[in-house]
């Protein structure tokens, strides 16, 4: 009896060595799974050290590797790496992410396969891109955690459909747009999404919650009425965004709220003085909003066992060194405008089916308006610069007429239509270049350009521009000031970094500020001429039709803002670093001249440098004479003595005949230029950079010239010589 016993033990164990898949030991599927994601991971540090004989489901777990197994089954992936993150990457280390290879698609993929998968967390592993649709295949999930990664795009509307899912925490990527709709998720407890780009609407969330982080995004409406309803939440975060409007007493009083931080918002108004705190509230943060009048007595200074932390506001209590003026926060508070509010929906069942239906079909119809709308406008003509009726900040600043005269008969009708694609000219709140630039934060300065800083910026519809701070001279009547400002508004062409919009402010109740002007810019993303000709990959592209078509597109940028404009524009500053090129190698000139009455100073050299318009156009030309002199020998240059000798050298060769000439063409774009058309180009940049500047030709004859040698290329490569094209 006893022996047999022991006899079957052994037999049992045996089994249990020699048949892998027995209980406690991961079915062969999940084990290639995992492997897998070794191997899409890059094999981060943590996953390091598996082999085929690894035990899965009895790996030791720590706080960055823990797999967790029932039924043979995965039910639990947590990884933590040691990559950085949006909010920590340290500007010039390199890439950051996981490499171009990677796929977020083939990770979900594999992902997805694990049947039985509960929780998944992925920390601080480099990956990148959306986060793709068949993430839906997770409906049983019940945590996701993707912290500290560079995901972008949509946060996928399918996890609203996960019934089971208790924690959602997507904190610190890169998520931009909505937060699709979570007030269907009864189970719901922590949502984290801080550390994004989400926004402008306050999400819609489930009442289960107890945590809400929703800080350091671009939340820009109200807080909803709907919040009022949460008993069970305990921790709420929106900090760091650009909320507006009041702030609703009612979280402090909240059944359960502790933790309570609003700080870095924009929030207005006074608190009611009967407004009452939950017994368990611990932590209330409302600096720096716009808040006024003076803290209600539950949270005042007098209350125990609370941190409140309520400086930077306009409020009457406390210590008031740490307050701003009244006069700020009620400025303030008018320069800000909250987005639209979506229609709440109050779901009764049959009537939010009918009024989804009803509003499938207005928004159908909506659309369908609005395409013919669009077409309608598209086929009218694009010069229409009407501005934008958006009032520009209450009484601080000048409003601008709403319609200028555009004086059409001045601009020709090929200009005109040049500046197609781009959107209406429109006159841009303070709040919205405070809104693109991060308040002019130092990380968006690109520089100081010939008339003022220049600041990168976002604008809500996520499009970047360029912002350029103009001060003007002082004592300029306002009357004066919006003629000023059509000028501006005609500024937009094809070959020009073309302005989209502006915005003045004036302090008229301190006459010593003068008015600054800040003028919108398209934002031109594929580098300057310059950077072209310097890194040889981006040089070989440039061939010579390729250099013909930017410098011709240049010459067309200068002669619109010569003969475009009434009075024209001299004075240009066309260096090559003011080339910039778009997707397509279409060049634009930047930090053209922009003519307005600026304070005199370091600000705006060209004005005093050139007296008259006659020099300034000439001086225009003969840039143009630098820049064809670089393009052609792909030579930079920075002093004049070195630019005297590349032209005596040209002048030479030219007198020497072709295979001279060839010797100091640059070398990558030798064998794709015509001798004549190369020909042609030299005497005449030759003639542009005469030092008699009445020698120099005129923008007419520099488009007629370059054209002329366009035509000659075209031939030549026509006849077989080069299978090339503009
Ligand atoms: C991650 O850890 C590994 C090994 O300790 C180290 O070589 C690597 O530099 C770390 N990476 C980062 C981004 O800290
Ligand atoms: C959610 O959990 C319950 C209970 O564990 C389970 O019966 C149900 O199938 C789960 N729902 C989904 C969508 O997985
Ligand atoms: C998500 O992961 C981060 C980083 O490991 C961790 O600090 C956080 O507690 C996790 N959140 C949840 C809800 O598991
Ligand atoms: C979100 O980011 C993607 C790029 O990651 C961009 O293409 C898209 O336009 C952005 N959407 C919004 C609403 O900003
Ligand atoms: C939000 O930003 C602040 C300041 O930039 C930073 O201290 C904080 O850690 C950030 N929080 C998150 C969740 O990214
Ligand atoms: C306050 O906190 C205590 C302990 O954390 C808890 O027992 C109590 O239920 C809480 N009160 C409310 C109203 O949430
Ligand atoms: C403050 O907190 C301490 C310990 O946390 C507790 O004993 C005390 O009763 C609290 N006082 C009040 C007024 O809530």
């Amino acid at each position: 009896m006893e022996t047999s016993r022991v006899g079957f033990s052994l037999l049992l164990c045996t089994i249990f060595m020699v048949v892998p898949v027995s209980i406690g030991q991961l079915t062969s599927t999940e084990t290639r799974l995992l492997f897998q994601v070794q191997k899409l991971l890059e094999y981060p540090e943590v996953l390091q050290g598996w082999t085929k004989w690894t035990n899965f489901c009895y790996l030791p777990h720590s706080p960055s590797l823990k797999i967790v197994c029932a039924n043979s089954r995965v039910t639990e992936i947590t990884i933590v790496g040691n990559r950085s993150s949006p909010a920590n990457v340290v500007p010039g280390s390199g890439p950051q992410g996981l490499s171009g290879k990677f796929s977020m698609d083939s990770l979900f993929t594999v992902l997805t396969k694990f049947s039985s998968l509960r929780v998944l967390s992925l920390v601080s592993l480099g990956l990148w891109g959306p986060l793709p649709p068949k993430i839906n295949r997770f409906h049983s999930l019940q945590a996701l955690n993707m912290t500290s990664n560079f995901i972008s795009g949509r946060i996928p509307k399918q996890i609203a459909s996960f019934q089971n899912l208790t924690s959602l925490v997507l904190a610190d990527n890169l998520f931009n747009g909505s937060v699709p709709d979570l007030t269907g998720l009864p189970l719901l407890k922590v949502v984290n999404l801080g550390g994004n780009l989400l926004g402008p609407q306050f999400p819609s969330l489930s009442q289960s919650l107890v945590s809400i982080t929703l800080s350091n995004n671009s939340f820009r409406s109200q807080i909803p009425s709907g919040l009022k309803k949460f008993n069970q939440l305990q921790r709420l975060d929106i900090s760091s965004n650009r909320l507006v409007g009041p702030l609703p007493s009612f979280l402090f009083s909240l059944a359960s709220i502790q933790y309570l931080n609003l700080a870095q918002n924009q929030l207005s108004g006074a608190l009611a003085s009967t407004t009452g705190c939950s017994n368990n509230l611990s932590f209330v943060d409302i600096s720096n909003n716009l808040l006024i009048g003076k803290l209600p007595s539950c949270i005042g200074s007098n209350s125990r066992n609370k941190t409140v932390i309520s400086s930077w506001n306009c409020l009457s209590t406390g210590n008031s060194n740490r307050q701003h003026p009244y006069s700020f926060c009620n400025k303030e508070a008018l320069a800000v405008k909250p987005v639209e509010s979506k229609e709440q929906e109050e779901p009764g069942i049959n009537l939010g089916l009918i009024l989804g239906i009803i509003g499938g079909v207005v928004a159908i119809a909506g659309a369908i308006a609005l395409l013919m709308f669009v077409i309608i406008r598209r086929s009218r003509t694009t010069e229409d610069a009407n501005y934008d009726e958006r009032s520009i900040v209450d009484k601080m600043s000048v409003r601008s007429s709403p319609k200028p005269p555009i004086d059409s008969r001045r601009v020709p009708q090929t200009m005109r239509s040049a500046a197609i694609g781009l959107p209406r000219y429109r006159v841009f709140s303070l709040e919205e270049i405070e809104d693109a630039t991060n308040n002019f934060n130092p990380s968006n300065f690109m520089g100081e350009g010939s008339q003022g800083q220049l600041y990168k910026g976002w604008l809500v519809d996520g499009s970047l521009v360029v912002v350029k701070c103009l001060k003007l001279k002082q004592k300029h009547a306002p009357q004066n000031l919006i003629q000023h400002m059509e000028v501006l508004s005609k500024l937009r062409h094809r070959h020009l970094v073309s302005v989209l919009g502006h915005c003045i402010v004036t302090y008229q109740d301190h006459p010593n500020v003068a008015t600054t002007v800040f003028v919108v810019f398209e934002h031109i993303s594929n580098g300057s001429l310059r950077e072209h000709l310097t890194d040889w990959k981006k040089k070989e592209i440039l061939k010579w039709p390729q250099r013909m078509a930017i410098t011709i597109g240049a010459a067309r940028g200068v002669q619109f803002l010569h003969t475009g404009i009434s009075p024209g524009i001299y004075g240009n500053d066309l260096k090559i670093d003011n080339i910039l090129l778009d997707e397509t190698l279409t060049p634009k000139i930047s930090n053209y001249n922009i003519p307005l009455p600026l304070k005199t100073g370091s600000e705006s050299p060209l004005s005093n440098r050139l007296s008259s318009d006659e020099n300034a156009e000439k001086e225009d030309i003969y840039q143009l004479g630098v820049l064809l002199l670089q393009v052609i020998t792909g030579k930079l240059v920075t002093f004049s003595n070195e630019l005297d000798g590349l032209k005596l050298e040209l002048e030479k060769c030219l007198s020497e005949g072709p295979s001279k000439l060839r010797g100091v063409i640059d070398p990558s774009i030798r064998g794709t230029f015509a001798d004549e058309s190369m020909k042609t180009t030299v005497e005449f940049a030759i003639n542009c950079l005469s030092k008699d500047s009445t020698k120099r030709p005129s923008i007419e004859d520099v488009l007629w010239n370059l054209q002329y040698s366009i035509q000659v290329q075209e031939g030549w490569a026509s006849s077989g010589n080069l299978a090339t094209h503009m």
